[in-house]
């Protein structure tokens, strides 16, 4: 698949009073056309970091970007000036954030934040703006667009304001939308609806989308692939029957358990992972799991592992599932 975005060893750090956090320690992935990846991983793990840096949305100082080169569409998007960024935010990329509080206006009635967008970056005329983005109220499923469309963010629902979200972030038509935690705030049963229009309007717009969560009934229903990022690495990858089928890394396996499920028997608990991550001020040099793992061996303390290959599209990084190790090896 042709990939839209290519993150290659990106390493983000922040400079706090005691240190250098490093927040995310050489991330590589892809993301083919059309295609949606997840990026699970406790909280802490580098999965926002990620994900703003791609919008580079994070202040410096005090975030410093240390290495590595996010191309989209051929372009470095680390090379862009702010300017050149302001034009491909919401109209190459979109994004979608947790609390749509946040990034709605809430002195602006939410028609107008729509076509805004699309004046901006379109260069439509107004009337032209107020076609399309009425159109876009309902494409997201809000009932009565003509008249929700002059109401204020306030007058929604959480629901209903993060459809709005969506309309804003889709209205340009994104290659790229990136969603970090977008139904997290919401109750279920509206949570499983907003997916549903995210999956629906990917449908119709053959979006690529990232999408950050903590929901694996989530990732089942909408996701091909699978990152899961711990202490800022990506400690395995594969296609999302490959993470829920058979998970390789220790963390992925931990995880799994201790995330909700959408064959989850009711009452049956989730297993929490025992211990915290690592002080990304003074990150292990060998596995970052070591402190954690139950199979941890003398080498995970003071080597990195490197990725092991599974099949084209599933790799992880642990000393356990190294050729070398092959031997002796329970799997
Ligand atoms: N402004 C900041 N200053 C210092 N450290 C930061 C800052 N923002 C993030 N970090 C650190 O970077 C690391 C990664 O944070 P990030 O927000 O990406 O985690 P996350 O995986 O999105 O977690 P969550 O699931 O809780 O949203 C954390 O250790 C966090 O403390
Ligand atoms: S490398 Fe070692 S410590 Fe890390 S996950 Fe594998 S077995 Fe556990
Ligand atoms: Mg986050």
């Amino acid at each position: 698949m042709e990939p839209i975005l290519q993150v290659k060893d990106l390493q983000v750090s922040f400079q706090v009073k005691g240190g250098e956090v490093k927040a995310v320690r050489g991330m590589n992935f892809e993301v083919g056309k059309g295609e949606t990846i997840a990026i699970v991983g406790e909280s802490g793990s580098g999965k926002s970091v990620t994900a703003q840096t791609i919008m580079r949305l994070i202040p410096s100082p005090p975030s410093i970007i240390k290495q590595g080169e996010i191309i989209f569409k051929g372009e470095d998007l680390l090379k862009k000036t702010e300017k050149q960024m302001e034009a491909i935010r919401g109209k190459d990329i979109g994004m979608i954030f947790q609390d749509p509080m946040t990034s709605l206006n809430p002195t602006i009635k939410v028609g107008k934040q729509i076509t805004e967008v699309l004046i901006k970056h379109q260069k439509m005329s107004a009337a032209e703006a107020n076609k399309q983005a009425l159109e876009m109220l309902k494409l997201v499923g809000i009932k009565n667009a003509e008249a929700r469309f002059n109401q204020y963010p306030h007058e929604f629902s959480g629901g209903m304001r993060q459809r709005v979200m969506i309309a804003i972030a889709l209205a340009c038509r994104p290659a790229l939308l990136i969603a970090d935690e977008p139904t997290t705030a919401l109750d279920v049963t509206i949570q499983a609806q907003i997916m549903d229009v995210m999956k629906d309007m990917q449908e119709r717009l053959g979006t690529s989308i990232i999408l950050i969560t903590h929901d694996l009934g989530v990732v089942a229903g909408m996701c091909d692939r699978v990152i899961v990022m711990y202490a800022g690495e990506v400690v395995e990858t594969g296609t999302k029957w490959e993470i829920f089928k058979n998970p390789q890394h220790p963390y992925t396996k931990g995880l799994l358990r201790s995330m909700p499920r959408l064959d989850q028997k009711k009452g049956e608990p989730l297993i929490p992972i025992i211990g915290t991550p690592p002080d990304l001020i003074k990150p292990p040099v060998g596995c970052p799991f070591a402190a954690r793992c139950d199979h941890a061996m003398k080498i995970c303390e003071r080597i990195d592992p490197g990725a092991t290959e599974f099949s084209d599209t599933h790799t992880a990084r642990c000393w356990e599932l190294h050729p070398m190790a092959k031997e002796g090896n329970s799997q």
